[in-house]
């Protein structure tokens, strides 16, 4: 089959709770419990979902959550932040992304970066920010090969390392 994006859902609740293993493995998305998680899969599911609706949870912005899958194999995340607060527009931008451990170095990495693209143009954006940790190498090679730019690199009070900010030009 070939790699898609779908909207998260409930079919793919098995191969995301083993992704999400391994993301605490290397200690990231310890914020997801996944007892708490695979108790209520949709429930999580429609949670995802509200994020992009006027029904999330104050100060943030309308945020769409898409998963990368092949066949029932989920690989990874990508959401597409519909508008640039303070915040976000020094660290975060528009768009978020991560490949679950086992899968990363096989492309899907720029390819979830590309489809993500098209998703923030189909949301009205026409320049993305996308930034990264300026010692995330795999990151910036994603970014730079769907077309960023490299603004400036800051850094930030709350960040040990400094952020790259980058800008993609999505109306092409
Ligand atoms: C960053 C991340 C998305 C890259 O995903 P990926 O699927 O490995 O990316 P790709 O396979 O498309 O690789 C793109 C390029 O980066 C390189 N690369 C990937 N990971 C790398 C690493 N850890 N060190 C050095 N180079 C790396 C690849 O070799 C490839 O190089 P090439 O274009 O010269 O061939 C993935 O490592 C990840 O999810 N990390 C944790 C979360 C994260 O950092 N998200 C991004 C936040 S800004």
């Amino acid at each position: 089959m070939t790699p898609q994006l779908v909207a998260p859902d409930v079919a793919f609740q098995q191969s995301y709770l083993e992704a999400l293993l391994e993301f605490h493995a290397e200690n990231r998305n310890l914020e997801q419990d996944e007892t708490v998680i695979e108790h209520d899969f949709a429930g999580y599911v429609r949670y995802l979902h509200m994020q992009s609706t006027d029904e999330r949870r104050e100060g943030l912005v309308p945020e769409s959550f898409y998963w990368l899958v092949d066949d029932d194999l989920y690989i990874g995340r990508v959401s597409v932040r519909h508008s640039l607060n303070n915040r976000l527009l020094l660290f975060g931008g528009h768009i978020g992304y991560e490949i679950r451990t086992s899968q990363r170095r096989k492309g899907y990495g720029t390819l979830i970066l590309q489809l993500g693209l098209a998703k923030a143009r189909s949301v009205g954006i026409t320049r993305a920010l996308v930034t990264c940790d300026d010692d995330n190498i795999g990151s910036a090679k994603v970014i730079e090969a769907n077309g960023g730019i490299l603004e400036n690199t800051v850094l930030l009070n709350h960040r040990p390392v400094a952020t790259r900010r980058y800008w993609i030009d999505v109306t092409g």
